[in-house]
C-alpha cells in the first residue's frame, strides 16, 4: 500500500467514482463536499459498491478499502494531500473560489486538479497564486469502468506536474492521454459529428432514427447508434456539451447544435432516465423498425465517419493531441470500433476527402470543409500510422 493521500472535492457521481479508483489503488482518500446529504449518500454508495465488488471476487477485502476513506465538510482536512481532484458543479466562478480557498490549505507540492469537462483549465488555474501546479484530469463516467483520462495542462502548468499526473494515473490502472486546453479537449470535440451529422441526416429526412442507429451499429460497428446513445447520455448533458463546444469555438458551423434535440430538452424528454427521448421507453411502447437497406446504410455511415475522421485530423493539425493519443481517446473514451486516424489509413484519405468534398459541393456549407491536413495527406498518399 502506498502512503499517498488523495483529496476529492465534490462527492457526486464523478467525485465518488474517482475516489473509488484512488482507494482501490491503495491511496488514502479524503472526500470533501459542502453538502452533508451528498456526503452521506457517497459514503453509503461506496460501501455498497465495494461490498458488491468483494462478492464478485474483484476485490479481496471491502472493509479494508473502505477504511482508506475519510469523509469531511471541512477543507482543512485536505492539508495532508499530495493530489486533490475537484469534481464540483460546472461553474467557473465557483470552481475558482474553491481553488483559491484550497490553495491556502494544502502543502506547496500538492497537485491541484480539476475534472471539468467544458471549462478552461487555464481560467481555473488563474484563480491560484501558484497556477503552475493546476492541471485538468478529465475522467469519463463512470470513472471506475472507463480507462481513459484526458490530462489537460493549462498554459501555466509546469512540466513536472504533467508527468507526475500521468504516472499517478498509470499507477491507478488508467489510460492517460494529453490534450491541449481547448473546448471539449479531445473526446467531447472529436465526437461531435457522431451526434450532429446523424441529427442532420434525420432532420433532412434522408433516414429515420432506427435506420440511422441500425446503420451505425450493424454497418459502422459502433456499440450504440447515435440516437440510442444520446437518449442514454441524456439530452440535458449531450445537448449542453454540443452547445458549449459550438459557442466556445466561436460558432464554427461544424459544431452547430440541432433544434430537434433542443426541443427534446425543452419538453423535458431527457432520454432514458425520463422514460422518453428520441425513443419512447414506456412499457409496451411500439418502436418503429429500421429500413435495413445496405446502400442507404453505407451512405449514412460514410457520411458520419468521414465527418468524424475530419475532426480527428483537424485536431491533430491543431496539435490538440498526438495521433496515438487521438486514437486511444476514441477507442477507450467512447468505445469506437477503431481509432479515427487508423480508420482514415484503412479507408484511404483520398476516399474520406471525396465524401467531404461531395458534401461541401452539394450543400455549399462551411460545415463540410475538409481539414487542410486531410487534403495534404490525401494528395501525397501518406498514412498516419505508417
Ligand atoms: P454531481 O452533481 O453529481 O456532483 C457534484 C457534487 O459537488 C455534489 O455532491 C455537490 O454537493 C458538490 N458541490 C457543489 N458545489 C460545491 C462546493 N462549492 N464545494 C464542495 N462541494 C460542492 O456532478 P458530477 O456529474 O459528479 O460532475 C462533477 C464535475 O465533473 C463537473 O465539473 C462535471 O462537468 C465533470 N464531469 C462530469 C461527467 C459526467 O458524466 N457526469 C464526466 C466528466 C466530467
Amino acid at each position: 500500500m502506498q502512503e499517498k493521500t488523495t483529496g476529492i472535492i465534490g462527492s457526486g457521481a464523478m467525485g465518488s467514482g474517482i475516489a473509488q479508483v484512488a482507494a482501490m489503488a491503495g491511496h488514502r482518500v479524503v472526500l470533501y463536499d459542502n453538502n452533508e446529504a451528498a456526503l452521506n449518500k457517497a459514503q453509503s454508495g461506496l460501501q455498497q459498491t465495494l461490498q458488491k465488488l468483494q462478492e464478485k471476487g474483484k476485490i479481496e477485502n471491502a472493509p479494508a478499502v473502505l477504511a482508506l476513506f475519510s469523509f469531511t465538510n471541512n477543507l482543512n482536512d485536505l492539508a495532508e494531500c499530495s493530489l486533490v481532484i475537484e469534481a464540483i458543479v460546472e461553474k467557473l466562478e465557483i470552481k475558482q473560489q474553491v481553488f483559491a480557498a484550497l490553495e491556502k490549505q494544502v502543502c506547496d507540492d500538492c497537485i491541484l486538479a480539476t475534472n471539468t469537462s467544458s471549462l478552461s483549465v487555464t481560467a481555473i488555474a488563474a484563480a491560484c497564486t501558484r497556477p503552475e501546479r493546476v492541471i485538468g484530469l478529465h475522467f469519463f463516467n463512470p470513472p471506475p469502468l472507463m480507462a481513459l483520462v484526458e490530462v489537460v495542462p493549462a498554459i501555466q502548468t509546469g512540466k513536472v506536474i504533467v508527468s507526475t499526473s500521468i504516472d499517478i494515473l498509470k499507477a491507478w490502472g488508467k489510460t492517460p492521454v494529453v490534450a491541449k486546453d481547448t473546448p471539449g479537449f479531445i473526446v467531447n470535440r472529436v465526437a461531435r459529428p457522431f451526434y450532429g451529422e446523424a441529427l442532420r441526416i434525420f432532420e433532412e429526412g434522408i433516414a429515420d432514427m432506427p435506420t440511422i442507429d441500425w446503420a451505425m451499429t450493424q454497418i459502422g460497428g459502433f456499440r450504440m447508434g447515435p440516437f440510442s446513445l444520446m437518449d442514454y447520455i441524456g439530452h440535458d448533458v449531450n445537448y449542453v456539451v454540443t452547445e458549449t463546444v459550438f459557442q466556445s469555438l466561436y460558432y464554427d458551423p461544424r459544431y452547430k447544435p440541432s433544434l430537434s434535440q433542443k426541443r427534446l430538452l425543452e419538453a423535458g424528454w431527457l432520454g432514458r432516465k425520463a422514460g422518453r427521448g428520441f425513443y419512447d421507453y414506456a412499457e409496451g411502447a411500439i418502436q418503429a423498425s429500421a429500413t435495413e437497406n445496405e446502400t442507404l446504410g453505407r451512405t449514412i455511415v460514410d457520411r458520419v465517419v468521414a465527418m468524424l475522421i475530419n475532426e480527428a485530423v483537424e485536431a491533430l493539425y491543431l496539435k490538440i493531441a498526438t495521433a496515438a493519443d487521438l486514437d486511444l481517446s476514441m477507442t477507450k473514451g467512447v468505445n469506437y470500433p477503431k481509432g479515427l486516424l487508423k480508420w482514415c489509413d484503412t479507408w484511404g484519405a483520398a476516399q474520406v476527402l471525396k465524401v467531404l468534398d461531395d458534401l461541401y459541393e452539394a450543400y455549399g456549407e462551411d460545415r463540410y470543409r475538409a481539414s487542410v491536413l486531410l487534403r495534404k495527406v490525401a494528395k501525397v498518399g501518406q498514412s498516419f500510422f505508417p
